[in-house]
């Protein structure tokens, strides 16, 4: 009896040498027919007791031969599953909110996909003492952390080409990340690639505005204000201007960016089912129920800049 146990848990140490079997995907609800590759979700521990919550989905073609991609979404604050369950994962929740197709563009038909909800506070991530604030830094530690546990779960990918991956605040999640990375050479870091990255607050700002205006959204009039209220000398700052007219301004720009149903992320793409001023993001995530997993109490940008309680995540 005692003997058996004692063999139980060898075998149940001896296991963590190959992919964790309990966090292996056997069913996944929603699908005609389950994936012909492996899947895995799972937790990652790292510092001061965090759980980051993982979903790696094998490539479909050789996973021993193709590289391991880290994907993160941006925010801060958005859930990595926006990126498995609506961009380029291996199966897209449709309108229904229930089901699953397979994607014909999933980034696993080659590589092996690491989809980390990150930081603690996302998704299903979670920190035992439910203490959320977190800054730049601290994020890039933890992933770090995490990857590090990966690998550790998973030692049959450890020598494979390696790829840190992201959008939006992955401008910031992603070169802070590899500048760890780089550091460790049990890693086989090859690239990095970052899509529509955040990389300062002030540019963004700035760009923004005369985008806005050069493709027609803004109006002489308001273009007018901007120019008086924002501008001296021949130089604008649309990014933390004192005046208080140009806040003004500025929040009708916001608005008119951010509220009126435009895609803001492609201008120029048809717009399915026509324009739903409000309801246009929930339509364009598709999932109101993704929306959920995306959540950051309270950041801290590296320019000291806090984030709080964020209504609406960019991701
Ligand atoms: C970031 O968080 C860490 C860990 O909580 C803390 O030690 C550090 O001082 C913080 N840095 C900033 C700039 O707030
Ligand atoms: C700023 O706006 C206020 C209220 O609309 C207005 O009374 C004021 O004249 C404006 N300031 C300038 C410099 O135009």
């Amino acid at each position: 009896m005692h003997l058996a146990l004692v063999c139980l848990l060898l075998l149940g140490v001896l296991e963590v040498s190959g992919a964790p079997n309990a966090d292996e995907i056997k069913y996944l609800p929603g699908l005609s027919k389950q994936p012909s590759f492996k899947h895995y979700s799972g937790y990652f521990s790292v510092a001061d007791n965090k759980h980051l919550h993982y979903w790696f989905v094998e490539s479909q073609k050789d996973p021993a031969g193709s590289p391991v991609v880290l994907w993160l979404n941006g925010g801060p604050g958005c859930s990595s599953l926006d990126g498995l369950l609506t961009e380029h994962g291996p199966f897209l929740i449709q309108d229904d909110g229930a089901t699953l197709e397979y994607n014909p563009y999933a980034w696993n038909k080659i590589a092996n996909v690491l989809y980390l909800e990150s930081p603690a506070g996302v998704g299903f991530s979670y920190s035992d003492d439910q203490k959320y604030t977190t800054n730049d830094t601290e994020v890039a530690t933890n992933n770090y952390l995490a990857l590090k546990e990966f690998f550790r779960l998973f030692p049959e990918f450890s020598k494979n080409e390696f790829f840190l991956t992201g959008e939006s605040y992955g401008g910031i999640y992603i070169p802070t990340l590899a500048e760890i990375v780089m550091e460790d050479s049990s890693i086989n870091l090859q690239g990095i690639a970052v899509g529509n990255g955040l990389s300062s607050y002030e540019l963004n700002d700035n760009s923004l505005v005369y985008f806005a205006y050069y493709h027609g959204l803004l109006g002489t009039s308001l273009w007018n204000d901007l120019q008086t209220f924002c501008c001296k000398d021949g130089a604008c700052n649309f990014y933390d201007n004192q005046d208080v007219n140009c806040s003004t301004s500025l929040y009708a720009v916001q608005n008119i960016v951010y509220n009126s149903g435009l895609n803001m992320y492609n201008l120029y793409a048809p717009c399915a089912g026509g324009i739903y001023a409000k309801k246009s993001r929930k339509k364009y995530l598709s999932d109101t129920f993704l929306q959920q997993f995306n959540l950051v109490d309270i950041f801290i940008h590296e320019h000291n800049e806090r984030v709080v309680n964020l209504p609406t995540v960019y991701c």
